[in-house]
């Protein structure tokens, strides 16, 4: 369901410029801890992804400025429980700052709806921040970042009913810099449907592949942000002050590692993905049930775990 678009969500300080924090895969577990994904698929304790987000949250309240807003681009849940969506509210609320939010492959849509987005934690098409129009692009519970077509009509209009002169998108899954590339040859199929040839798209903002990167796509920027858990070379956030000439400057702000992959753990990470990929050589449509079946039963996996509550 839209929110209504907030007027007042326009740049605080003088220059007029906007500042946004995006935070990605934060992959918040259902309770204190709880095993993670990363640990049931690849046996790796990454630790409590809490102890990183607690960090990011630290580093986010001494900007200074402030941000006018915070973006959190997907995976906020590690498998999509109502618990972990209360949970990151709890986390983020305190920074009294408005949130928007667009679900990864690791969320469960329905419960992302209910439990995450209300009182301060919007979620929406696009929203309208001075110059500047956001569309944000939903691709989470989807195997390959495909865009439903419903949701694609609904951001074309979107865009075509804004009288912005600058646009920055958000999305989950990155049309460049994907590890398997047929991911990222669907997602850029997708979003280029979506944007046609608007000329007033400034940049791309992304995360799921958990890294700090940039690239492009038709010669627009695309940022990737690491993720607050695992991100590499270390966890973080990403900062934009978005000017009203259009203009975009950004940062990585990285936060301390509690947890670093070794060599190992690297390389059992990229043979996984590489027999995926084998396995699944073409990106398929309409695999939306499948993914989330997958992240329903790594829910079910985690919580049988010995550590899990059982
Ligand atoms: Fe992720
Ligand atoms: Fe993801």
């Amino acid at each position: 369901m839209p929110e209504p678009r907030d007027a007042r969500l326009v740049g605080s300080v003088d220059d007029g410029a906007l500042r946004v924090v995006q935070v990605t895969d934060t992959h918040v577990p259902a309770q204190p801890g709880f095993p993670t994904v990363i640990g049931l698929l690849a046996g790796i304790d990454a630790g409590d992804p809490m102890d990183h987000l607690a960090l990011v949250l630290a580093d986010i309240a001494t900007l200074d400025p402030a941000p006018d807003l915070v973006v959190g681009t997907g995976d906020l849940a590690d498998t999509g429980d109502p618990q972990a969506y209360r949970r990151w509210r709890d986390q983020f609320l305190p920074l009294d700052l408005p949130v928007w939010v667009i679900p990864g492959n690791h969320d469960l849509a329905d419960a992302f709806d209910a439990h995450l987005v209300g009182d301060g934690v919007h979620s929406a098409a696009s929203s309208r921040h001075g110059s500047w129009e956001f569309l944000y692009v939903r691709t989470g519970n989807t195997e390959w970042g495909e865009v439903d077509p419903i949701h694609a009509d609904e951001l074309r209009a979107a865009l075509a009913a804004s009288d912005a002169a600058h646009v920055f998108v958000w999305i989950h899954h990155p049309p460049v810099g994907q590890h398997l590339p047929a991911h990222e040859a669907l997602v850029r199929d997708d979003l280029r449907a979506v944007l046609g040839t608007d000329d007033r798209i400034r940049a791309t903002a992304a995360g799921h592949v958990h890294v700090a990167d940039a690239g492009e796509l038709d010669g627009i920027p695309v940022f990737l942000t690491p993720s607050t858990y695992t991100g590499r070379p270390a966890p973080g956030s990403r900062t934009f002050t978005l000017h009203p000439d259009g203009r975009v400057d950004t940062e990585v702000r990285f936060v301390e590692s509690l947890f670093r992959f070794d060599d190992d753990q690297v390389a059992r990470l990229r043979a996984m993905a590489a027999e995926r990929y084998a396995a699944e050589p073409e990106a398929r449509r309409g695999a939306a049930p499948h993914a989330r079946h997958e992240v329903e039963g790594w829910r079910d996996a985690v919580a049988a775990l010995p550590d899990g509550p059982g």
